[in-house]
Order: C-alpha cells, then sequence, then structure tokens
C-alpha cells in the first residue's frame, strides 16, 4: 500500500512549516519542508559562485546537494545553515532558482524519497500538484499578504535579526507573485484541495482543523 501523504501547499509565511511539523507530529509521520531544499541549493550555488539564473549550473548543484536534515538544524556539507537559509535574501534566491524547470527535476526524487510509513507531511508549492499528486489529503493553507508579512517581520525580530516591515512585504509579494506565475509547477489552489484561510486563525486551531479532516479522511 502506498505511503498516506498529507499535502501543504501555500503562500510565503502562512503557516505551512508550523502547521505541517505540528500535524506530523502529532499523527506520528515523517515531515518534509520542501523550500528548505531550495532554499539549500541557492546557498549552495552562491558559495561556488554560481549565478541563480545558471540553470544547467544550478541543476547540478541540485543533483549533487549534500544535505541532512537532524530535527529542527539543517546541515549542508556538514556545516550547521539551520538559520542562515531563512533570511529573506535566500528566499528570493530559492524563489528565482525554483523557477529552473531543470532544478525542479533534479529535486524531484529527493522529495518523495521522504515518504516513509507510516506516513508524511510535506509542506511546499507543488506537494499536492507534482510532486505527491496522490496524497489523499492536500491542504492549501493562506492568509492576507499583510498578515502574512507581519508573521514573517515578527519571526525575524524574535531571532534577534534586522526586519523591516516595508521591505519584507515587498519581497514576499514579488516572491509570490514569481511563484504564481512561473510556467513549472506553480504556486496555486488545486480543486481536490481544501482551503485553510488562517488570517483570524491561531495555530491550534488550524492544526486541529487538518488533524479533522486527516480522520473524516481515514473514516
Ligand atoms: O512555512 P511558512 O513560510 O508558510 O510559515 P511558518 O514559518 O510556518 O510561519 C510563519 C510565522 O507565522 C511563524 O512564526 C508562525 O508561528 C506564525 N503563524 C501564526 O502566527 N499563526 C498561524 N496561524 C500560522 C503561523
Ligand atoms: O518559508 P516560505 O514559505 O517563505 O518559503 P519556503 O517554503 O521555504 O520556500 C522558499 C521558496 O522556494 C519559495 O518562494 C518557492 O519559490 C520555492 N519552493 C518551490 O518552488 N516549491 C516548493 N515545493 C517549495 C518551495
Amino acid at each position: 500500500m502506498a505511503v498516506p501523504v498529507i499535502a501543504i501547499d501555500g503562500p510565503s509565511a502562512s503557516g505551512k512549516g508550523t502547521i505541517a511539523q505540528r500535524v506530523a507530529d502529532a499523527l506520528g509521520f515523517h515531515y518534509l519542508d520542501s523550500g528548505a531544499l531550495y532554499r539549500l541549493t541557492a546557498l549552495a550555488a552562491s558559495r561556488q559562485g554560481i549565478h541563480w539564473d545558471d540553470e544547467h549550473g544550478v541543476a547540478a548543484v541540485a543533483h549533487a546537494l549534500d544535505v541532512r536534515f537532524a530535527g529542527e538544524h539543517i546541515y549542508l556539507a556538514g556545516d550547521d545553515v539551520s538559520h542562515m537559509i531563512r533570511s529573506e535574501t535566500i528566499g528570493v534566491g530559492a524563489s528565482q532558482v525554483a523557477a529552473l524547470p531543470l532544478v525542479r527535476a533534479a529535486l524531484l526524487e529527493r522529495q518523495r524519497a521522504f515518504a516513509q510509513a507510516p506516513g508524511l507531511v510535506a509542506d511546499g508549492r507543488d506537494m499536492g500538484s507534482v510532486v505527491f499528486p496522490q496524497a489523499p489529503l492536500k491542504v492549501f493553507l493562506t492568509a492576507t499578504a499583510e498578515v502574512r508579512a507581519e508573521r514573517r517581520y515578527k519571526q525575524l525580530i524574535g531571532r534577534g535579526e534586522n526586519a523591516d516591515l516595508a521591505a519584507i512585504t515587498a519581497d514576499l509579494e514579488a516572491r509570490d507573485a514569481r511563484d504564481r506565475a512561473r510556467s513549472v509547477a506553480p504556486l496555486r489552489q488545486l480543486p481536490d484541495a481544501h482551503l485553510l484561510e488562517t488570517s483570524a486563525l491561531g495555530i491550534e486551531a488550524a492544526v486541529g482543523q487538518v488533524l479533522q479532516w486527516w480522520h473524516a479522511n481515514a473514516a
């Protein structure tokens, strides 16, 4: 029997990572942060002096990516880059390399390999459309751009980083526009995905809703 997958897609700072991780913990499932793979690819390329628009060069980097996920920590070639990959600069780089078809192809099987028993919760932009189209539960998580920019701002301030709300809003809107407009695996709400609008919904309530859909699905 195929390993069950819960696919959670949505725009930047909609809460995908937080909610997907908690749903995975509640169910004892594995968790895939697919955005981290694009972020790692962008970081690895820039460390090797490869431009983010060099499709063949970046795809080679993605193929060879030496990455290890260990709980909250992410290692690139043995180096703990957990904080570094969360910067908005790397987020912008991730969305640039993610628009390149060869880069997406290079990361496809690596993502599918996360689907292991007893199940997987995967978050990103194309989990339900491309990577796990057979997922029995698909969720499209969203919130207004204002709320999402505010969340990202608070997250950066909480980490002791400098943050400018206007710059974050502009970056986030540009990144969302690029993710929605690209020709390959664009961000969109699938007809078979449940919509979860979280502008006025707390984390616990959002997690509860996904678990309710999951249990209703399995019933
Ligand atoms: O993974 P994604 O970029 O979609 O978002 P995230 O990193 O999981 O969430 C961004 C921030 O929003 C985190 O600090 C969450 O704790 C917060 N959040 C929230 O305040 N309310 C929600 N319903 C969801 C997330
Ligand atoms: O945390 P946030 O939602 O801002 O971003 P992320 O999920 O870490 O993804 C960073 C970038 O990688 C996104 O802006 C997308 O361009 C790209 N991405 C993608 O194209 N497909 C995925 N499955 C996941 C991320």
